[in-house]
């Protein structure tokens, strides 16, 4: 094989390069458009000539669940999130692409919940049963030479429940067609690498397949498009491995969270002088280290991960991905300062790792929450003795290239952690509480023998997996049992210890226990909130349940936002950020959760349907404790947050709580003083106790720079009207954009009334439509796919969705009984 290497940047080839890249040469259609489905087909459904005539139509990505009646009956049941599952059938004509020259047309699903079964004109492609993982079945041989085709996917979410959260049900995320020359790239065989990064210089390494000889040119381009290193080979015939090294790149911009800087690679392959084939990938330089003593650095400078966790739902769009809505979600967090993502407890849509690449979101990609020991009784465990090897591969391969992944975690709190816990015979809610006392409750006593235990070294063997197709990122594990003991500690395979929870063991006991290992918290708090709700005294703790099998629940289904509720295995907020705060070795830290999420509505069972762990509600509003991170996470922010509401009984003594990173803060009632305290001897929050008297409470604090920030509470009056905000006024009109609008019910003066829960109507005129409605409510049963929603603690969310093609002028209306309406304005371009 004939190598030529062009280690120098070549910029003068940009031009030439462009030139040579035609476009057509990879043909990859939004494969969304125009299916059929029908819940009361059975798989006869995939036979060519069937009539589904009657079918409804709609296009992807879609989940039939959200669209479903909460109820407890629901075979889900709350911990899933008391939507309906089943048996769901898709159909989707097409023509049979051009094929001249031997080309070879392959569908690409980013995601089917789950156990899905591809069949092309009656004969099947493929049988999927994960439902995160992405994958694609090459059709060619299934397609008629010419004319239509039908493509038919049965989805089976009957058997539940299979997840201790809501999983969504349907071909909920991306579908492609990719239609190939016989020559190409082979997609998830391209994986590049740097080495040498230093602020001068990177060495950018690519390697990849090719199905047949070709000549392969391999452009490096800079953020802004500028080819900045080429290099090209003859390759002699088909090749499953080739390697590229030694791209140099001068004066590489480094990705880190905040200046993402993103690369890109693009692979051309010629033969005979036409273009056969390119493909792009984009990628990141960057360099990171996991200290035992000094905890996290990137590109040589020490940070912390500021992370969340996040589960895949985007609150009233269920399950089916938007990547707006995603990028939301990561807006939001970004503000409060968060720097990082754990996709617990699967592998995420792509769009959240593009996104997380573009904004500067560090990952933890996590690929399992069971192994062959099941948490539920259906779930992926029966699957993964035949499967875990493949979707392994398959989930490192599409992620490998992403900046923004720093480490792979295999698993979540599985239980092979012990040598003897089952829980076979709980119910999903009883099992999810159970798992956090697992420790408690499981036998230790396994070192009898000197010899690896089995679980023991089905970890290694995960972690081999993924080192033999990515050595470059560390490998860990979510644990809930931090104790050496662990048998996927034993296993000596882990480069990170993960923990879940036991703040108590963060500091000089991990030192002593793990000595020269680094430390991430994979997971920690689970404090439970409701919006807007508060249960005093704020200083007294609640521990909901006080353990897993001791039954509890309360008359209202709320917890508090004091921060003062948590579950028994967890912390408060403030507890755990103390905690985390003290030790330098802690590289990291995944509060759970970012936002609240549909299931697993700990401390209660039904009515609640929903999580009360978010900072932020199920609809994307904020929780007071979101200002407390906002507080200490974000830079250069000056925060001051006031709570709680100023709706009380005359006589009531409110505990009055400041989230603050001010030096000071005095607090105002009508204008008389309260006092002036300071931020001081490690505090994280101010409180006083105040005497109700209604009107307006003004907390006005100062920064050591000498900078002035007030926040005000005010007594609400009668409801008088609604209140609108749309977070965009500009939308695509590509049938995929949204604009969250927030409607507020408020008093004559613009003061938002804390408890009103006003029946709101919303219509839309011009080219957008409804597609969720919300109120952040855990136990709210109202369908989130209507046009009309009842506030919860004085706020309703509609999300409207523009029409693909279709641009102009929309107006979001929202009207309830006895108030005055409001409208937005959005144009969609
Ligand atoms: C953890 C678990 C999460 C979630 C959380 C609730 O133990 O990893 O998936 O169940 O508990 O507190």
């Amino acid at each position: 094989m004939k190598k030529t290497l062009f280690l120098i940047p070549i910029i003068a080839l940009m031009a030439a390069c462009g030139q040579q890249r035609s476009s057509g040469i990879r043909d990859v259609e939004d494969f969304n458009q125009g299916w059929k489905f029908s819940l009361e087909a059975d798989s006869t459904a995939a036979a060519p000539d069937y009539n589904d005539r009657k079918w409804r139509t709609l296009d992807l990505p879609h989940d039939w669940s959200i669209e479903g009646a909460f109820s407890a009956d629901n075979p889900a049941t709350p911990g899933g999130g008391a939507l309906p599952g089943g048996y769901g059938v898709y159909r989707k004509h097409f023509k049979t692409p051009d094929l001249s020259g031997g080309k070879r047309v392959y569908l690409c699903f980013d995601g089917v919940y789950w156990q899905s079964t591809v069949y092309v004109n009656g004969k099947k492609a493929g049988f999927r049963p994960n439902g995160y993982v992405s994958f694609e079945y090459d059709v060619t041989d299934l397609l008629n030479k010419r004319g239509d085709n039908v493509v038919a996917v049965t989805v089976d979410n009957t058997n539940q429940p299979n997840s201790r959260w809501y999983s969504g049900s349907g071909i909920y995320r991306n579908v492609r067609l990719k239609v190939l020359n016989t020559v190409h790239f082979v997609e998830p065989e391209v994986f590049v690498t740097t080495n040498d990064v230093t602020e001068q210089s990177a060495m950018v390494n690519v390697s990849f397949a090719v199905t047949e000889g070709c000549d392969v040119n391999v452009d490096v381009l800079a953020p802004n498009g500028e080819v900045v290193a080429t290099i090209n080979d003859k390759i002699e015939a088909n090749a499953a491995q080739v390697d590229f090294k030694n791209l140099m790149v001068r004066n590489p911009k480094l990705w880190s969270p905040s200046s993402p800087n993103v690369y890109k690679v693009v692979l051309t392959a010629t033969s005979d002088g036409k273009v056969v084939d390119e493909y792009a990938t984009t990628f990141g330089i960057r360099y990171f280290d996991f200290d035992p003593e000094k905890g996290f650095s990137l590109n040589g400078k020490s940070m912390k991960i500021n992370g969340v966790c996040m589960h895949h739902d985007l609150g009233a769009l269920g399950a089916a991905v938007n990547h707006r809505a995603i990028q939301r979600q990561l807006e939001i967090l970004r503000e409060m300062g968060c720097n990082a993502i754990r996709t617990s407890h699967n592998p995420p849509a792509p769009e959240l790792l593009n996104l997380c690449d573009s904004m500067g979101f560090i990952v933890m990609d996590e690929a399992f929450d069971m192994w062959a020991r099941k948490k539920s009784p259906n779930d992926y465990a029966q699957y993964f003795a035949e499967w875990h090897e493949r979707d392994l591969i398959d989930f490192i391969k599409r992620d490998r290239n992403h900046p923004s992944v720093i480490m792979w975690s295999i698993g979540n709190e599985i239980l092979e952690q012990w040598p003897d816990i089952n829980t076979d015979t709980l119910s999903i809610e009883k099992a999810n509480l159970m798992f956090n006392f697992a420790a408690q409750l499981s036998n230790k006593d396994d070192d009898k023998t000197s010899e690896m235990h089995i679980n023991s070294l089905l970890c290694k063997k995960l972690v081999g997996v993924v080192k033999s197709i990515d050595s470059t990122r560390p490998v860990l594990t979510g644990n809930n049992e931090t104790e050496p003991s662990n048998l996927l500690f034993k296993s000596n395979s882990l480069d990170i210890i993960g923990f879940n929870y036991h703040e108590y063991n963060w500091g000089e006991a991990f030192k002593k226990k793990f000595p020269n290992m680094p430390l991430v918290i994979t997971e920690s708090t689970s404090a439970l909130q409701t919006r807007g709700h508060y249960i005093a005294p704020a200083d007294t703790q609640y521990l909901w349940p006080v353990r897993w099998d001791i039954p509890f629940d309360t008359e209202h289904h709320k917890c508090s936002a004091y921060d003062n509720v948590r579950a028994p295995w967890g912390s408060t907020h403030e507890t755990t950020l103390k905690e985390y705060m003290k030790y330098p070795w802690v590289s990291g830290i995944f509060v759970w959760t970012g936002f609240d999420y549909i299931g697993e509505p700990t401390p209660y069972g039904w009515p609640a349907r929903s999580s009360y762990f978010g900072i932020v509600d199920l609809a994307g509003f904020p929780k007071d404790v979101y200002y407390l991170y906002k507080s200490l996470w974000a830079e250069d922010a000056y925060v001051l947050h006031l709570l709680p509401h100023w709706n009380w009984q005359e006589g009531d003594i409110v505990d009055v709580i400041a989230y603050t990173n001010m030096k000071d803060v005095e607090l105002f009632l009508n204008g008389e003083s309260l006092g002036k305290q300071e931020l001081s001897d490690g505090k994280l929050h101010l409180s006083w106790k105040v005497p109700f008297k209604p009107g307006e409470l003004r907390a006005v604090g100062h920064s050591v720079d000498d900078i002035e920030i007030s926040d005000v509470v005010r007594t609400a009056g009668a409801p008088s009207r609604l209140a609108s905000t749309a977070d965009r006024y500009s939308l695509a009109a590509d049938g995929q954009d949204l604009s969250f609008v927030t409607v507020d019910v408020v008093d004559s003066k613009g003061v938002i009334i804390p408890d009103a829960n006003h029946l709101i109507k919303f219509s839309v005129e011009g080219p957008a439509e409804i597609v969720g409605v919300d109120n952040g409510d855990q136990c709210c049963h109202e369908s989130f796919k209507a046009t009309q929603h009842t506030a919860f603690n004085g706020k309703c969310l509609c999300i409207v969705r523009s029409i693909k093609g279709k641009t102009g002028r929309v107006v979001v209306r929202a009207n309830a009984d006895g108030l005055a309406e409001t409208e937005v304005e959005i144009y969609t371009k």
